[in-house]
C-alpha cells in the first residue's frame, strides 16, 4: 500500500541533511519513487551532497536549485524534470520561512511579505507549474503541503508565520475541492516541534529571561504529551509518504497534525 514505484516526486526545501524536506525525499525514495530535490541557489552545494546520499541509498535522484518565489525558475525546473522523466506524480511543498517572529508590533513589513511569498506563493507557483503533469498522471497524483500546527492554532509571537500557515491550510482545502475531480489528492501535514535548522532557530523566540537555550528546548519538549520530546524529521516524512501513497487513497483535504498531541492556540 505504500509502494511508489514508477512515481516521480518533487520536493522543495531539501538542502539540510536534518530537514523535513530531505527526510521526505529519503522516505519517498525508499518507497520506490524517483525524487527531485530542490532548494535555493545558496544551498546548491548541500543539495549535491544530499543527491549523492540518495544515490548511495540506491535511489534515483535529481537535484535542482530554484527559489519557489521565482515563477520562471520554478517553471524551468519543472520543464527539466518532465523532459527527463516525462512525469510528475507527487509534489511536496515543503520550503518554508519562519522569520519575522517576535511581538506583533515588531514584525517588519518585509517579514510579512517574505512569509507570504515563500509559505503561500511558493506553493501556488509550484502547484500551478506542475498541474498539467499531475493531471496527466491522473489517479494517484498527490500534493502534500507542509503547513504547521501554526496553521491550525495560534502561536504567540509568530503572527506572520501563523497567518501564512493558516493560509497554507486554507489553500490546501480549496485545492482539494478543485482538484479532487481530476483524481489529484491534496493534503497538508502540520508538524509540531521538529529539531531541524528552522526548529532550532525558533527556540530562541520562546526563551525566557535568564533561561539558557538548552533549558528552553527542554521546557518546550515538556509541553508535548507524547513522551515529552521533539519530533524527528523522519516522523513527519512518514506522514508525507502515507499521504502520497495508495494507503491514503481516500484521504483528501485534511490538515494532519503530526505533533505528538501538542495543541497550540486559544
Ligand atoms: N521544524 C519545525 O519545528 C517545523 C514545525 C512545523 C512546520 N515546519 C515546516 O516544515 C518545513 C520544512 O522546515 P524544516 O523544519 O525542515 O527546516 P529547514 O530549514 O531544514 O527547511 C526549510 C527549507 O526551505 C528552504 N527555503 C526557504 N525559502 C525558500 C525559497 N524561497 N525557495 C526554495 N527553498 C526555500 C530553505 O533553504 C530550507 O532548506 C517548513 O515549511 C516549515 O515551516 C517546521
Amino acid at each position: 500500500m505504500k509502494d511508489l514505484s514508477g512515481k516521480v516526486a518533487i520536493i522543495t526545501g531539501c538542502a539540510s541533511a536534518e530537514g523535513i524536506g530531505f527526510a521526505s525525499a529519503r522516505a519517498l525514495a525508499a518507497a520506490g519513487a524517483k525524487v527531485v530535490i530542490t532548494d535555493l541557489e545558496q544551498g546548491a552545494q548541500a543539495l549535491q551532497e544530499r543527491r549523492e546520499e540518495l544515490e548511495a541509498q540506491g535511489a534515483t535522484p535529481m537535484a535542482c536549485t530554484m527559489d519557489v518565489t521565482d515563477r520562471e525558475a520554478v517553471s524551468d525546473a519543472v520543464a527539466t524534470v518532465v523532459a527527463q522523466w516525462q512525469r510528475i506524480d507527487i509534489v511536496v511543498n515543503n520550503a518554508g520561512y519562519a522569520g519575522g517572529a517576535g511581538a506583533f508590533e515588531s514584525i517588519s513589513q518585509a517579514a510579512w511579505q517574505r512569509s507570504w511569498d515563500v509559505n503561500v506563493m511558493g506553493i501556488v507557483n509550484l502547484t500551478q507549474a506542475t498541474l498539467a503533469a499531475l493531471r496527466a498522471s491522473g489517479r494517484g497524483a498527490s500534493i502534500i503541503n507542509n503547513a504547521s500546527l501554526a496553521g491550525t492554532g495560534a502561536i504567540a509571537g509568530m503572527a506572520a508565520y501563523t497567518a501564512s500557515k493558516f493560509a497554507v491550510v486554507g489553500l490546501t482545502k480549496c485545492l482539494a475541492t478543485e482538484l479532487g475531480p481530476d483524481g489529484i489528492r491534496v493534503n497538508a501535514v502540520c508538524p509540531g516541534m521538529v529539531l531541524t535548522d528552522m526548529g532550532r532557530s525558533e527556540i530562541r523566540f520562546f526563551q525566557r529571561a535568564g533561561e539558557d537555550l538548552a533549558t528552553t528546548e527542554k521546557r518546550l519538549a515538556e509541553e508535548v504529551p507524547l513522551e515529552e520530546r521533539w519530533a524527528e524529521a523522519e516522523e513527519i516524512a512518514a506522514a508525507v509518504v502515507f499521504l502520497a501513497s495508495p494507503a491514503a487513497s481516500y484521504v483528501h483535504g485534511v490538515a494532519l497534525p503530526v505533533a505528538g498531541g501538542l495543541a497550540p492556540g486559544l
